[in-house]
Order: C-alpha cells, then structure tokens, then sequence
C-alpha cells in the first residue's frame, strides 16, 4: 500500500517537471525574442550614425538651422533608442534569473524523484517496507573492515562512500571498527527472526530482532558494528573506545544511533547505526536528540540532502 503511495507521488513529480520543462522552454524562448529586439535597436542606433553623418555631408546644401533640428532630432532618437536598449538588458537579466531560479527547482525535484524516500522513513514497527524493497545498488564492505572474512557485507552503494571515510578514519587514530552486519533484504530477516525465535522465545527476540519488512537493515543504510575483542556476541560494545568515537564523530559522517537506551521499540542497541545524511545527523547530534525523536514531517526534508 505504502509503495503504490510513493508511486503515485514520483507520477506526479513528473508531470510537475514536465511542466516546469515547458515553462523554461517559454522563458527561453521569450529570452530569444528580446535578444532579437536587442539586436534590432542597435541596428537602428547604427543607421542613426549613418545619418547623422551623411546630414554633415549634405550641410553645405542646407541652412545651418536646418542641419542643427536635424541633429537634435536624430540626438533624440538616439537617446530614445539608448534607452530602450537598456530597458531590454535589464528584462533580459530578470529573465535569466528567472530561468535560473526554474532550472534549480527542477534539478531539486529530479533529485527527489531518483531517491527512495523509504530511506528516511521511521521502520521500527511503525512503518511497513515493502518485501519487495531492495536498494537500487549494493557496494560490498572491503574484507578488512568486516567481521567474518568469508562474508560478504553490503550496503547502499551511495552511502558506501561515508561508510568507507567513516572506518578509514577510524583506523587512522588507531580503532579497529568491523561491520558485523549490514544491508539484510526480507527474506534474510525472516530466516533471522525465526531463527532467534526458537533459541530465545517470540517475547525476548522481540526486543532485540525487527520482523520482517520492519527491519532498518533492509534499506542498506544500517550497520552493526563491532571489534576484534567483543567478536559476534555483541556485549560490551558501548564499553570500547570504537563506540566511544563512534558516539563522538559518527554524525559527521552522516551516522546516527538508533536504538538508545530506553527508547520505544527495542532494547538499547549500541552497534546499530543508520545512515541518515550529514545534515539530518548534524541536527541530531546539535539538538541531542534520535532519529525516532523527531516528526516524519521533519525529517522528510532533509531527504533531497540524504547522500551530499
Ligand atoms: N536489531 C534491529 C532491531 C533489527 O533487527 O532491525
Ligand atoms: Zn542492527
């Protein structure tokens, strides 16, 4: 349901671009018709030289007087046309900015139309991503940032880029951060979640374990992180100086913690983190607030900046 929402959203987005693709076309083109005029004037103001020239030619044939209203007619012309020219200058510059102005809301709106707004919707059991979802490309992480070698971990491959400066920096001051989970499609947490039902019960793998469709890890913009001494039980990671940085520098990177301790949906989840764009993670991290904080409303702005 949600998916045929987004559908018909994107539809309209392009009619709205078709649109606004004519109207740049008008403005253009109306741009091309006061150059012409432009164009015209100065030929006047060219021919109005030529006659003043040739009315000094003639004077000896003319009275001096006839030869000076003949001049301050032309001067006048000239000033007429000088004017008329510069009035042509300015709406051309008005109409350029307005060409301008267009040309920027349409790359915004082309911008939206390409992004999956699923990328900033609130999962934890509030919204339902499509089983279908998957993101439109898959980076896989380099083998000497994973946890498993023999594993392939992937992300979104427009996110990889801040995930890859986020561990290479990381590693520069000495930490060893490993991805120990990554992107997970619907089928993949199904088999996850059934799994940590029979070993721990439905109740307890509530609390640790998205359903199905509800998982962040779909979208490829989540990550588990742990290092080389807490390994794959995950305990004590909020314990080790990685976490520490990562609660300090993460949002630069665009990353952010989902799962806090005491929040709404489940237990306190110090390795998971969401890739949510710089400027959204900025305004968290400033404001000292969660992803899950914030209004859907809100957070949807800051999709058209998700991978600047
Ligand atoms: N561990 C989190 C809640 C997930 O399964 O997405
Ligand atoms: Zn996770």
């Amino acid at each position: 349901m949600k998916n045929e929402t987004a559908f018909s959203v994107g539809k309209r987005d392009m009619y709205f671009i078709l649109g606004l693709v004519i109207l740049i076309s008008g403005l253009a083109g109306y741009n091309e018709y006061r150059s012409a005029k432009l164009k015209e004037s100065i030929q006047q103001v060219a021919l109005l030289q030529t006659k003043l020239f040739e009315a000094f030619a003639s004077s000896t044939e003319s009275t001096i007087e006839d030869v000076n209203a003949r001049i301050n007619n032309l001067t006048n012309e000239s000033v007429a046309l000088s004017g008329a020219i510069q009035s042509t200058q300015n709406r051309n510059e008005v109409v350029a900015e307005q060409i301008g102005r267009v040309s920027g809301t349409v790359g915004s709106l082309d911008k939206l139309s390409k992004t999956d707004p699923q990328l900033l919707q609130k999962y934890s059991k509030v919204y339902f991503l499509n089983e279908h979802y998957t993101p439109s490309a898959l980076e896989t992480v380099p083998a000497e940032f994973s946890y498993n070698k023999n594993t392939k971990y992937q992300v979104h491959a427009k996110m990889y880029p801040y995930l890859n400066s986020m561990l290479n920096d990381a590693k520069t001051t000495g930490l060893s951060l490993q991805v120990i989970s990554a992107f997970r499609s619907y089928g993949t947490q199904a088999a996850l979640k059934s799994s940590y039902k029979v070993t721990y019960g439905a109740g307890t793998a509530n609390q640790f374990s998205a359903d199905q469709g509800y998982s962040e890890h779909q979208l490829g913009t989540t990550l588990d992180f742990t290092t080389p001494t807490v390994g794959a039980s995950y305990e004590g990671f909020d314990a080790t100086p990685e976490f520490a940085w990562l609660t300090a520098n993460a949002y630069k990177y665009g990353f952010v913690l989902s799962y806090p301790k005491n929040n709404k949906y489940y237990m306190y989840e110090p390795w998971h983190w969401r890739y949510v764009g710089k400027d959204l993670a900025l305004k968290l991290h400033t404001e000292g607030k969660y992803f899950y904080d914030l209004e859907q409303r809100v957070i949807d702005n800051y999709l058209l900046l998700i991978f600047e």
